[in-house]
């Protein structure tokens, strides 16, 4: 006799039960990617030639991690025990929260930021803390200071911040920390190198601060995973219990060091991406379209109620941008990357083209 199935299944925790799930729009770009805040070109010719030496017997094995961390580390002036590499940054900010956060603790971060630390944070039992940034979208640093309490355990900064594109100075940063000794400050310097501030000389000196880089977007190795978290080798030590000793594939591993070594592509890439915004940005301005000032390798843009069909009609055109509305404080807001120069002015043909199109009410859709 078949047993009939039971009304009991396993289920989560309720903080999971409350989460929904996230699915970033990646399906489909086969065009001029302005949309993921990627490198939309390549990445350092070096690192593809590292690839293709690659052997099949040598992805028999288990990646062994220390020694590339012992190269990244130097390169960045830390000591190896205060830099972990991670499965991108999103691993970093996921094992920061799971090695720190418990239930009662509260997580901060200003809003709009990047959509992960919410979803990490969620997945915790400890509380979300959002602070709203103004119309402005500049770093609410008061607000935020006025937001800690003696439960504020994380407090996570995207500097320069994705998708305003503003950044907090080193003083505000410096501040942070200071006033909230308890909590780890996460500040995350994925777009570092398009800043050219950084608070990495501070790791080791501030004994809460945690510094993430990641290689997804300067470098161009979005599709490798791979991100670095680095801090006082006490906290350090905490999240190592944490952190999977796989997670970063010897792919990535390999390709890192060429990577780093390679700092005159670097250099082309992020030279390219500053004058393209500068003349991208002009382009926005001739067509009437507000902007706000970025600090990144993108822009947000204020489209108004039309921003699905600003979307559309650009990918059309042959370029993917990103819709931003649904974030925070950004209703009709749009987030533009910034490429190479000679994407960005077809980018621009295609924006004005765009604009025209939606004043003219242009046509049924
Ligand atoms: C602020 C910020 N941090 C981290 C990431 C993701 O980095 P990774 O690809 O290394 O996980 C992004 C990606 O858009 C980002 O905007």
């Amino acid at each position: 006799m078949t047993q009939s199935p039971t009304a009991v299944t396993p289920t989560p925790r309720a903080r999971v039960q409350a989460m929904k799930e996230y699915h970033p729009p990646l399906g489909s770009r086969d065009r001029m990617r302005l949309d993921f805040n990627e490198n939309t070109i390549a990445c350092s010719p070096k690192v593809r030639e590292t690839l293709a030496a690659i052997s099949a017997g040598s992805l028999t094995r288990y990646p062994e991690r220390e020694p590339v961390e012992a190269i990244v580390a130097a390169h960045l002036g830390l000591r190896a025990e205060q830099a972990v590499l991670t499965n991108g940054v999103d691993e970093a900010i996921h094992l920061l929260f799971e090695t720190f956060l418990e239930a009662g603790d509260e997580v901060l971060m200003p809003v709009p930021t990047y959509t992960m630390y919410e979803v990490y944070a969620s997945a915790t039992d400890a509380r979300v803390v959002t602070v709203q940034a103004a119309g402005d979208l500049q770093f609410p640093f008061e607000r935020l200071v006025s937001a800690i309490t003696p439960r504020t355990k994380a407090i996570a900064i995207a500097n320069p911040n994705s998708p305003s594109g503003s950044a907090a100075t080193r003083e505000q940063l410096l501040e942070l920390a200071q006033r909230a000794p308890q909590a780890v400050l996460l500040v995350d310097e994925a777009y570092f190198h398009f800043h050219g501030e950084t608070m990495m000389d501070q790791v080791g000196a501030l004994p809460n601060l945690m510094v993430a880089r990641t290689f997804s977007k300067a470098y161009g190795l979005a599709g490798l995973r791979l991100g670095l978290l680095a801090g006082p080798v006490e906290l350090m030590r905490w999240a190592r219990r944490v952190l999977s000793p796989y997670s970063v594939n010897s792919l990535a591993l390999a390709c890192l060091p060429p990577a780093l070594a390679d700092t005159e592509y670097l250099q082309w890439y992020v030279g390219e991406v500053l004058a393209a915004r500068s003349e991208f940005e002009a382009a926005l301005d001739a067509a009437g379209v507000r902007r706000w000032p970025s600090r990144a390798n993108f822009v947000l843009v204020e489209i108004g109620a039309r921003h699905a069909e600003f979307v559309q009609r650009m990918r059309d055109a042959g370029v993917l941008v990103r819709d931003r509305s649904s974030d925070p404080g950004c209703d009709g807001c749009v987030r533009i990357t910034i490429g190479t120069r000679e994407q960005m002015k077809q980018a621009a043909v295609a924006l004005r083209d765009t604009m025209a199109a939606l004043k003219d009410g242009g046509g049924a859709r």
